[in-house]
């Protein structure tokens, strides 16, 4: 069966990466979350997706020149404000999993970590993984792939996939190559012939983000491992139906 993660939660009916968009995927009967994790300026993981805060609440600044205070001061649903009453906070990971110890739910943490260094996050990102007891239900991806090569090697009982976006020859053997057993392509460069080979390969295939119905069929009549996607709402019926 394909599973459904929901890309930063049900980002396209609540704000993204926020409890309250979490929540609503598991609502939805999503079988898992996706998320984007930093570092704040004091050390902190929290989960966000881009650089800077500016686009997402209504604060401004680089997220690792903002310490875990200032940026639980933001609003993180400022552009949702419409929909919701009280203002969301950015969460940190371990709030995450805090919730997520209390249901079945799966995480694809996806570091974002290819074009700032973030040092060290793949060893604090693990350690608060153990700490919860979260690592059969943890995978994580990224575009940085050696951050996934240092990931294989320091810790092989971790689940790992590269995140790419860009015809890629034979990539269950480049997974293999790196030491995953996952690949995120992005969903326009990934054939149903790549899928099938890749799963036959013991490669788990993940696109992202497939938001239209009649993409979410294709993936799923292909047998897709799992799909990303915004609503998973949407999906979660949808494969009801297939
Ligand atoms: O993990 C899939 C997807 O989230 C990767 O791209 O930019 O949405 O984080 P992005
Ligand atoms: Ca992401």
């Amino acid at each position: 069966m394909t599973l459904i993660l929901a890309h930063r939660g049900s980002a396209g009916t609540h704000p993204e990466n926020t409890m309250e968009s979490f929540k609503a995927a598991e609502k939805a009967g999503a079988d898992g979350i996706e998320l984007d994790v930093h570092f704040s300026k004091d050390g902190e993981i929290v989960v966000i997706h881009d650089n800077t805060v500016d686009r997402t609440t209504d604060g401004t600044g680089y997220i690792n020149q903002l310490t875990l205070a200032e940026l639980k001061k933001l609003k993180a649903n400022y552009h949702y404000k419409h929909f919701f009453n009280k203002a969301s906070r950015i969460p940190t990971l371990r709030e995450v999993f805090e919730w997520l110890s209390g249901n079945q739910l799966l995480c694809n943490i996806e570091l974002k970590n290819s074009d700032q260094p973030h040092e060290g996050l793949e060893d604090k990102v693990i350690e608060l993984i153990k700490e919860f007891n979260l690592v059969t239900r943890t995978f994580i991806s990224s575009f940085n792939h050696y951050s996934l090569v240092y990931i294989n090697n320091q810790y092989p009982e971790m689940e790992t996939a590269p995140l790419y976006n860009d015809i890629l020859y034979k990539p269950w053997e480049y997974a293999k190559t790196l030491g995953s057993i996952g690949i995120h392509p992005k969903y326009k460069v990934i054939t149903n012939e790549m899928i099938e080979t890749a799963i036959e390969n013991g490669i788990a295939v993940r696109p992202y983000t497939i938001n239209k119905e009649k993409d979410m069929k294709r993936f799923i009549q292909a047998n897709c491992s799992a799909i990303i996607t915004d609503y998973p709402e949407k999906a979660v019926k949808l494969r009801a139906k297939i």
